[in-house]
């Protein structure tokens, strides 16, 4: 199989970290791989597949003889080297909200529209992390009975907003337990031992922009614009993983058996659902798996078609680094690439 020439913008982010680790362990088949960043990292280095890897400062000259380019530098980044990157002939995969909602650019779950990686020009888009996970839980139900409406509450780590907030979390902590005062940075309160229902910016219409994410991409992703989707995104104090309380609409009736049924057999979910042994799934227990977990799945009592479950990923890896990987997977498994 060929080897590909891969660069990673942002390699020293939780991302981008991810995205090394991810490579290595599918055996990803590189001939090289480029670590970029900003200058503040520029110089330092990190091991790549049993190798010391010197990162970067990424610049217009960065992409030359690049087949795959991995973005994950957030939206400004993107927006200027992006189309860099596509200009010098790279594939680019990018994890921002840069170009999610841009009709000409493909937003790809691949257990969901891999067929949609085709149409890309030159950027594929990754989507939002908790819209990952969504999407791969409703889509094998929906194939089998259309979703009218959903409602989802979701209780996000905070290693979604990156590195910073990783150590912000584990410094407010000690310092609430050590009775001193705690003074926010990443987020506008106090994360530690709280909740705060605010991600991303306020929207006119009282919705984060994280909420609103969820309603648009979850639609374009599913080629399903009629469903309607209502959201609540709240950070929550847990380093790695995102839950999700799902309740779903559906055209007919479903058990919660056929429910149990079709999520088993779906591709990258687990059914964790026993609530006898309390067996449901944890942010803590699935940091580092692959899967869409999914659990607690009961017929809702307030609604005839309704059906709730709980859905739970590593927002680093299914709902980042591996998901950009898996596209990269489809397009070589289909010869795209
Ligand atoms: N964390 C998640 O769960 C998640 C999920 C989906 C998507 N994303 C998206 O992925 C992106 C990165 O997230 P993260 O969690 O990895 O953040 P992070 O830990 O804060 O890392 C940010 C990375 O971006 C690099 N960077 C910043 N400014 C740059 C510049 N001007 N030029 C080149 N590189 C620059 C940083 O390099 P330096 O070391 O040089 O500062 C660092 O490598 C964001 O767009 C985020 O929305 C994150």
């Amino acid at each position: 199989m060929k080897g590909f020439h891969v660069a990673i913008v942002g390699a020293t982010g939780l991302v981008g970290q991810e995205f090394i680790k991810v490579l290595g362990q599918r055996n990803f088949p590189m001939s090289s791989v480029c670590l970029l960043a900003s200058d503040r990292s520029a110089g330092r280095k990190l091991r790549v597949n049993h190798e010391e890897v010197e990162v970067k400062e990424t610049n217009t000259h960065s992409f030359e003889g690049v087949d795959l380019a991995l973005f994950s530098a957030g939206a400004e980044v993107s927006n200027h080297f992006s189309p860099i990157a596509a200009g010098a002939g790279a594939v680019v995969i990018d994890n921002s909200a840069a170009f999610r909602m841009d009709p000409e650019v493909p937003l790809v779950v691949p257990e969901v529209n891999a067929e949609d990686i085709k149409e890309h020009k030159g950027i594929i888009a990754n989507p939002n992390c908790s819209t990952i996970q969504l999407v791969v839980a409703l889509y094998p139900l929906h194939q089998v009975n259309p979703i009218k409406r959903v409602i989802v509450d979701t209780y996000q780590a905070v290693s979604g907003t990156g590195a910073a907030a990783l150590e912000e979390l584990g410094e407010q902590a000690r310092q609430v337990l050590e009775g001193r005062s705690v003074v926010p940075h990443v987020y506008p309160h106090q994360i530690a031992f709280n909740i705060l229902p605010e991600i991303d910016l306020f929207m006119d219409n009282g919705y984060t922009k994280e909420e609103w994410k969820a309603v648009e991409e979850t639609r374009k992703i599913m080629h399903a614009n009629d469903i309607a989707i209502s959201a609540t995104c709240a950070r929550v104090p847990v380093f790695i993983g995102h839950s999700e309380a799902v309740h779903i609409e559906f055209s007919e009736p479903m058990s919660s058996d056929a429910a149990r049924r079709i999520l088993a057999e779906a591709p990258g979910i687990k059914v964790l659902d026993d609530p006898n042994i309390s067996l449901y799934p944890q942010p803590w227990s699935v940091a580092g798996s692959d899967e869409v977990f999914v659990g607690r799945i009961r017929r809702d009592a307030s609604h005839d078609c309704g059906l709730a479950m709980w859905v739970v990923a590593d927002n680093l890896r299914k709902g980042a680094a591996l998901n950009a990987v898996q596209i990269a997977e489809a397009m070589i498994e289909r010869s795209w690439i």
